[in-house]
Order: C-alpha cells, then structure tokens, then sequence
C-alpha cells in the first residue's frame, strides 16, 4: 500500500493540486535499503509538489510534525487468515506508533488508520495517544464504500461516478454492513433510488453484501497479496474529502470514534455515514434504519466489542 500511495500523494490526490507535500516514509529496518530505492523512485519522477522526503526506520523521526498520518503499516493478512489471526502482532504496534505520534506529531494531526484489524488498531491508538482528540483518528472504510459503489455500477452499467450514498456500517471486516437503502444513481431523469433501478431486493440483501464484506478476501485469493492499489487510492479519497470536504448532498463512509449515534455504544471505532466540512466529520443523523438493517448495525458493534476485549487481553 505504501508503494502505491506515495506517487497518489506526490501527485495530489489526496490534498488538492495545489497543495506541496513533504513525504515521511517509516519502514522496518530490514527494508531500510529497498525504502531508500522508492525515495530514489520518488526523486526521479519530478513530482511538482513534492518538496521533500524523509525515509526513515525510526519511528520518532517518522512522526516529527506530520499534519496527516496514514498507518498502512502492520502485519498484512494472508490467504486462510482471518483478521483476528493479525490482532496480537498489530494491537502493539499500534500502541508503539501511537506514543510516538503522541510526541512528535503536529497538535492537529489528522490520523486515518489502514492496516488490520483497522477499527480496532485506531480505538488502540486513541488509547495510547490521549492528547490527540478522538475527532482526530479515524479508520478506512471509504474501500470498502467504494467497493459497494463498484459493484451497484457494474450491476446497473452505470458509471460508478453517478452512484452516491451508499453507507458501510461497522467493521473493516466481514460483519461490515453495506446499505444501500439511501443510494441513487444520477440518470438522465435525475436522481433515482438504487432499490428502484436494480428492482431486486433479494440480490441486494445477500449477495451484494456478501461480496462486498468478502473483497478483501476475494483479492487476496486471487493476487495472493491483500489489496494495495485500490487500499491507497480509498485512503486518499477519505483525507480528500475530510480535509478538502465533501461534495454536496451525498456523503461517504468513515470509520469514527461512536458518540452513541444510531445505538451504538460509544467507546468503538465503527463506521457511520458522515459528511466534512473544513477539516471536520460529522455523523450524518435521522436516517431511517429499518429491521433488517438494525439487525445488521448490532451484530457488526459486537463484533467489535468483542474485538476491543480482545485487544486488550494481547496488549496484557
Ligand atoms: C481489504 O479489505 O482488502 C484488506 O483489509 C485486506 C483484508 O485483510 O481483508
């Protein structure tokens, strides 16, 4: 995923076109020399807006007065794995990175948690970096809302760009819910619902959601890596929009810290529908959420309730 988003970032598509950039690369130390071949990468392709990069091992230097940060670091899922199988590797490395962004980074950082298991690899970090106000770490479920845009676009043969309001509740996980009950596709006789256009509530209540909650396990079968190019370029369209602010009238999905919105208990980080407007998020309110979907909110929470024990018992 690093590999992959640097060049997004150099070239502005996660801060504007108008907005220089000075990258902070961190890797482990046996990969201090191929990080140093993708700084020599970076040099050589002239990126207007890059006026610096620092590519570094060392963790504090890493996070010396960054503004943004994109944890894409961690142990990566492999084919057979589920994400608990990665919890006790990543839950402390979380917490390392969460104290030295505590120290080094700039007072307003803007934190966006990549790696597995996500949601809770950013309740970790809120934990161990208390001086960074929660409003401030978040964690990526903008793929997976891609990812549900994708697919209502290839079922429709419409463009993904006229599809909007999909939500993702919940986890970064295979309990996550993709609702459409609120998308629209943007036609020619203006904004209809995706309920009336694919006229088919039973693929949209089971194999729609089933193939958007197991496509990270889908790529990962067929790539034999889990997903980086289409990981970077979610992970620039939820700085974008948080920084820059959603388009109006639709909104995106973001995993946050829960203030008990919808039901669910705050103290997680689960994925709502919000919108953003200079530099902040907020929880889209009043949707209706019918029985079917209740059902679907609940069980995704509790698998990060249980997530959250669970984190903590490896932290112990
Ligand atoms: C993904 O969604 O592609 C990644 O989170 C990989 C994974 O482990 O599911």
């Amino acid at each position: 995923i690093g590999y992959a988003i640097v060049p997004m970032i150099a070239r502005g598509a996660m801060l504007g076109p108008d907005q220089p950039v000075i990258l902070h690369m961190l890797d482990i130390e046996p990969a201090a020399e191929s990080l140093n071949g993708v700084k020599m990468e970076l040099i050589d392709a002239a990126f207007p807006l890059l006026k610096g990069v620092v590519a570094t091992t060392d963790v504090q230097e890493a996070c010396k007065g960054v503004n943004v940060a994109v944890m894409v670091g961690g142990f990566p899922r492999k084919e057979g794995m589920e994400r608990k199988d990665v919890m006790s590797k990543n839950v402390s490395i979380y917490k390392a990175q969460a104290s030295a962004l505590e120290k080094n980074a700039a007072a307003d950082v803007k934190v966006l948690v990549v790696a597995n298991p996500a949601n809770t690899n950013a309740l970790i970090l809120k934990e161990f970096a208390p001086s960074i106000p929660e409003k401030n770490i978040t964690c990526l479920t903008r793929l997976d809302h891609n990812r549900a845009l994708g697919q209502i676009s290839e079922k429709l043969n419409v463009h993904v760009g006229d599809v909007k309001n999909v939500i993702i509740w919940g986890n970064h996980s295979s309990t996550q819910y993709p609702d459409v009950n609120h998308a629209t596709v943007t036609t020619s006789g203006g904004e209809k619902p995706v309920r009336e256009l694919v006229a088919n509530d039973q693929w949209l209540n089971t194999e729609f959601i089933t193939t958007v909650q197991q496509r990270g396990a889908a790529i990962i079968k067929a790539r034999k890596l889990s997903s980086a190019l289409s990981a970077a370029s979610s992970a620039c369209d939820h700085i974008r929009d948080w920084v820059l602010g959603t388009p109006k009238g639709s909104w995106v999905s973001m995993g946050v810290y829960s203030d008990g919105s919808y039901g669910i208990q705050p103290g997680l980080v689960y994925s709502f529908p919000v919108t953003c407007e200079k530099g902040q998020w907020s929880i889209v309110q009043g949707l209706k959420i019918d029985e079917f979907s209740r059902g679907k909110l609940d069980a995704t929470a509790q698998e990060l309730i249980e997530e959250k024990s669970l984190a903590h018992s490896c932290l112990n």
